[in-house]
């Protein structure tokens, strides 16, 4: 491992390119998504080597259900498989699943499986993975107003700070690195609020391609960044963002 990366706390990752990696092989769509969940547990293990504290990975949007019924049946069957299938490796590597999303939009069947694991895996002490899954964006900072707002309805305790506490990350500081495989160069409503000064890695990978080299690859890209947040590169180089 090269000693000079800069490890970063939180990464966040697009999982994008299933289907055209699956339609270069003239596969269908679906095979690609399995290789994709292959290409999760690379990522997973290899974050926890590193320690990064969490990683979130965008499964499922809110915007996905858009899609031909037989794929969206079968990104629900690949769910539950490989919640079965992962629940006792996540235990025995420290690994702490949650699930951030509005998990009430799958078969009650799902949510029963999604809240065991999370439950089995609750005194994980390793890395955090947060699976997105029924995500947006945007219905993240609605829930979280609506949720302030319901308790406190006085409009001066809506603070960036108040609301911040009420999204579904909370707790978790925003993501230092987001990754987007696939190539294309967008959010596509994923952590809108939380990716406010994260810094954006885009790769051409197709997301079942992207292995343990190409997440270094990444890293050793954020080790090179500056983060200034709002400040001149002097001041940040005197230490005072300390
Ligand atoms: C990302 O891969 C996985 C999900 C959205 C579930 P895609 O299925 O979007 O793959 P492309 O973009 O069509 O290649
Ligand atoms: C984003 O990928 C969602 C996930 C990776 C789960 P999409 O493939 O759905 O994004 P768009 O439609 O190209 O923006
Ligand atoms: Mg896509």
């Amino acid at each position: 491992m090269n000693l000079e990366m800069v490890i970063p706390r939180h990464i966040a990752i697009v999982m994008d390119g299933n289907g055209r990696w699956a339609q270069q092989r003239k596969r269908p769509r679906l095979f690609g998504h399995h290789r994709g969940a292959e290409a999760v547990r690379t990522t997973v293990k290899t974050c926890g080597q590193l320690s990064v504290e969490c990683l979130t990975l965008f499964a499922f949007s809110s915007e996905n259900w858009k899609r031909p019924e037989e794929e969206v049946d079968g990104l629900m069957s690949l769910l539950m498989t490989a919640l079965n299938r992962e629940a006792k490796g996540l235990v025995k590597h420290g690994v702490r699943l949650k699930f951030i999303g509005d998990i009430q939009g799958f078969s009650e069947k799902l949510q029963t499986k999604i809240k065991q694991v999370e439950e089995l895996t609750a005194g994980g002490d390793g890395l955090l993975l947060q699976v997105a899954a029924n995500y947006g964006g945007r219905w993240d900072i609605v829930e979280a107003a609506k949720a302030l707002l319901s308790r406190q309805p006085d409009l001066n305790e809506l603070t960036e700070t108040s609301l911040s506490k009420e999204l579904s990350t909370q707790g978790v500081p925003d993501p230092d690195l987001f990754i987007r495989t696939g190539g294309e160069r967008r959010i596509s409503n994923f952590l809108l609020w939380q990716l406010a000064y994260s810094e954006l890695y885009f790769t051409d990978l197709l997301w079942p391609d992207f292995d343990e080299q190409a997440l270094t690859e990444a890293i050793q890209d954020f080790s090179k960044r500056q983060r200034r947040f709002g400040m001149t590169g002097e001041q940040v180089k005197e230490g005072l963002h300390a």
